[in-house]
C-alpha cells in the first residue's frame, strides 16, 4: 500500500512539472512538415510506424510522452540511436509540432508474436504488475507515459532492460521502481504481449 500511494505521487508531481514545460499545444500539419524536412521518416516511417529493428513506432503515442522523450534526448538525459543529436537542434515549438503531428496518427495494428504460451504469460504479469495503472488500461499511453500497444517488440524489449539496470534514466524514477523486480524472462514476456495488442 505504502509503494503504491508513493508511486501516486511521484507520478502526480511529475504532471506538474510536464503541464508548464508543455505550454501551448503543438500544430500537427507544421509538425508534418518537419517530420519530412528533418527526416524522422526516414527511420520511423512515413506514418509513425516503424519497419527498423530498434526504433520505435510514434504513432498514436500520447504528445506529452513525445515532446517528453525529445526534451530528454535533447539534455541527453536519455541517449539512444543518435536521438541526441537529432534533439539538439529541435526548438520546444519543433518538438510540440512533432509530437502534435506523430501522436494523432492511426495507431500500429497489434503483430502476432509466434510464441504464444510467451505471449499469455506476459499477459498476467501486466496484470499482476499493474503496468495499465500509468500506461491506461490498453496500454495505450497517457499524459507523459508512453504508449506500449503495438509497440515492437525488439525496441520494447531493449528499453525495459535499459530502465531495469539503469542505463536508461525515467524522468521521475516511477518507471525505474515499477521495472526493478522484473526477471529477463519476464521482460521478454512483457514485450511479446505488448507487441500483440491494438
Ligand atoms: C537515424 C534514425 C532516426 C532518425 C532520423 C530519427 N530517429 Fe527518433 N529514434 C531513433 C531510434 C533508434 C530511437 C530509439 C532510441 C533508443 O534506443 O533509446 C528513437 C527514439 C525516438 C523517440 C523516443 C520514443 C519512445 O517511445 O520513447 C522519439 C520521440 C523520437 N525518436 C522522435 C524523433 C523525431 C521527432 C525525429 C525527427 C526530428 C527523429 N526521431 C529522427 C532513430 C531515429
Ligand atoms: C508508476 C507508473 C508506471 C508503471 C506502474 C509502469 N510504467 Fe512503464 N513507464 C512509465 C513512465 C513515466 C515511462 C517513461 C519513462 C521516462 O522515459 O521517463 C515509462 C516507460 C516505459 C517503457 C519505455 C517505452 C518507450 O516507448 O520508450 C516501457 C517498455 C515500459 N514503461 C514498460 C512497462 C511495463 C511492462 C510495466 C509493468 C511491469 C510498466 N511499464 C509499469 C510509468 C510506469
Amino acid at each position: 500500500m505504502m509503494l503504491r500511494l508513493a508511486r501516486v505521487y511521484a507520478l502526480s508531481g511529475a504532471l506538474c512539472l510536464s503541464a508548464s514545460a508543455w505550454a501551448a499545444p503543438g500544430d500537427p500539419a507544421q509538425g508534418r512538415a518537419k517530420a519530412q524536412a528533418l527526416a524522422c521518416v526516414a527511420c520511423h516511417g512515413e506514418a509513425g510506424q516503424s519497419s527498423q529493428a530498434g526504433v520505435p513506432h510514434l504513432a498514436a503515442q500520447p504528445p506529452l510522452s513525445i515532446f517528453y522523450q525529445l526534451l530528454q534526448f535533447r539534455d541527453q538525459r536519455r541517449r539512444g540511436g543518435g536521438m541526441e543529436a537529432i534533439a539538439a537542434n529541435l526548438s520546444e515549438q519543433d518538438m510540440r509540432d512533432l509530437a502534435a503531428y506523430f501522436s494523432q496518427l492511426p495507431a500500429p495494428k497489434g503483430q502476432p508474436f509466434a510464441d504464444a504460451a510467451l505471449v499469455r504469460q506476459g499477459e498476467q504479469l501486466a496484470q499482476a504488475q499493474f503496468c495499465s495503472s500509468c500506461h491506461g488500461n490498453q496500454l495505450q499511453g497517457q499524459k507523459h507515459v508512453p504508449r506500449l500497444a503495438g509497440q515492437r517488440a525488439d525496441y520494447f524489449l531493449t528499453q525495459l532492460q535499459h530502465l531495469h539496470s539503469g542505463e536508461r534514466a525515467d524522468m521521475d524514477g516511477t518507471m525505474a521502481s515499477a521495472a526493478a523486480s522484473l526477471s529477463p524472462a519476464d521482460m521478454a514476456a512483457l514485450s511479446a504481449y505488448a507487441q500483440t495488442l491494438n
